[in-house]
């Protein structure tokens, strides 16, 4: 079991105040707080470390490059992957958009068809609207029924005309955990790419990519206590198969006026300066997350979660959009008529930070006939206080908003 009092010690911001209030911070689904060991690997690297990767043989640039590639070396195995498999980017998005442009715009044909589900987060639509429109492609959505992929128009819309499946492993609004591997199966018998969105997956559970066996798997560091960097997991045989998708310094081998020769993957993808700094800091949290366990984690968010939705159905009016159980750790709801926005304040005002909105998942929104939900979502320093917090100020805002 997580001892969640000890935990808190090691985030610095979770001793601020919020006017006076204890900060419960349940936003940890767009972004987590980072522990101690992150923010001083950070600093650390700038205060003894600093230069450029693979460019210079001088000791300083050699540490830099241990110190990056070492990074990569460990968040691998962290998913199970090989090192050269694994593609530093800025977060899931520019993940996806990697695959997007490097894979399907060089793939995708007149007629082809994307896979894709009702409960993606825009960064899983539209990169794969932009191939589509290009293309002359077909974007297919797979419906959703009672807060989980329809199978049978999964299987139904899987087609020989679908090249690529792109699927969240887990829901950032509904909390869903879909089951990748029957999703795997399916896609790689129909001869589809398989691409999944690890966001809410890697900060919150064991993720083995290749027990997936998914073709790329894209997720954010700074969702998993690590600074702003994310990882592309990618097949090696199809990474190397691949154009660039940016083209620039640190790419290459060779360079003449008209050509170029691109360098092993993965460096072949990270053209430019890389983020070092944020490498580093990667790896300490993925340290910590180790040092936690990644079982006692989901253990953990499971039984809060299931504690949450246990005292939020106290209040009347509260309806929560997302199945009762096997579901990560994030709570979508809305509150009689009140506007996320006005939950969201009034949530403010007792030190409570949740978020109100699409959520980035404009597609799902239509499909639940919702404009806006409210969502909490909790990490490894929420604990029971958080939740009793959390529910006595939705009290307070359905008093405050009663219409
Ligand atoms: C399921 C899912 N996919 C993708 C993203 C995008 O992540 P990032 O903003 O780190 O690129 C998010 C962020 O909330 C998400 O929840």
């Amino acid at each position: 079991m997580l001892n969640v009092q000890r935990i808190r010690k090691d985030f610095p911001i979770l001793s601020r105040k919020m006017d006076g209030k204890r900060l419960v911070y349940l936003d940890s689904a767009a972004t987590s707080q980072k522990p101690v060991s992150v923010i001083n690997a950070v600093k650390e690297f700038y205060e003894k470390h600093n230069s450029n990767v693979h460019r210079s043989v001088y000791k300083l640039s050699e540490e830099a490059t241990e110190l990056y590639e070492g990074a990569r070396d460990a968040i691998a195995k962290f998913v199970g992957a090989k090192s050269d498999e694994m593609v530093f980017v800025r977060n899931t998005t520019e993940a996806l958009n990697l695959v997007a442009y490097a894979w399907a715009m060089h793939n995708i044909q007149k007629g082809d068809e994307v896979l894709i589900t009702e409960m993606e987060h825009h960064s899983n639509i539209l990169p794969w609207q932009m191939v589509c429109k290009a293309k002359g492609a077909k974007l297919v959505y797979a419906k959703v029924r009672d807060f989980a992929i329809d199978m049978n128009d999964f299987e139904s819309k899987l087609t020989k005309r679908t090249k690529i499946v792109s699927v969240a492993h887990v829901s950032n609004v509904l909390g869903t955990i879909n089951d990748v591997k029957r999703l795997e199966k399916l896609s790689h018998d129909n001869n589809s790419l398989f691409v999944v969105d690890g966001a809410q997956a890697v900060p919150h559970m064991k993720v083995d990519v290749k027990d997936i066996d998914a073709d790329f798997y894209a997720f954010s560091g700074h969702k998993m206590l690590g600074p702003h960097i994310g990882m592309l997991y990618g097949r090696k045989q199809i990474l190397e198969g691949m154009e660039p998708f940016m083209r620039g310094g640190s790419m290459v081998k060779d360079v003449t006026q008209q050509d170029a020769k691109w360098n092993d993957v993965p460096w072949k993808f990270e053209a430019g300066t890389p983020a070092v700094a944020e490498a580093a800091g990667l790896v300490e949290a993925v340290r910590y997350l180790q040092r936690l366990d990644m079982d006692d984690v989901r253990k953990h968010e499971m039984q809060l979660t299931e504690y949450a939705l246990k005292k939020m159905q106290g209040i009347k009016g509260v309806r929560v959009f997302g199945p009762r159980t096997n579901r990560g750790g994030v709570i979508s709801f809305t509150l009689g008529n009140a506007h996320p926005h006005d939950i969201a304040t009034v949530l403010d005002s007792e030190g409570v930070c949740i978020r109100g909105g699409h959520h980035c998942a404009k597609p799902l929104m239509q499909a639940l006939g919702v404009d806006a939900v409210s969502r909490a979502s909790f990490y490894v320093y929420n604990g029971k206080d958080d939740v009793e917090v959390f529910v006595k100020a939705l009290g307070k805002a359905k008093a405050v908003l009663r219409r």
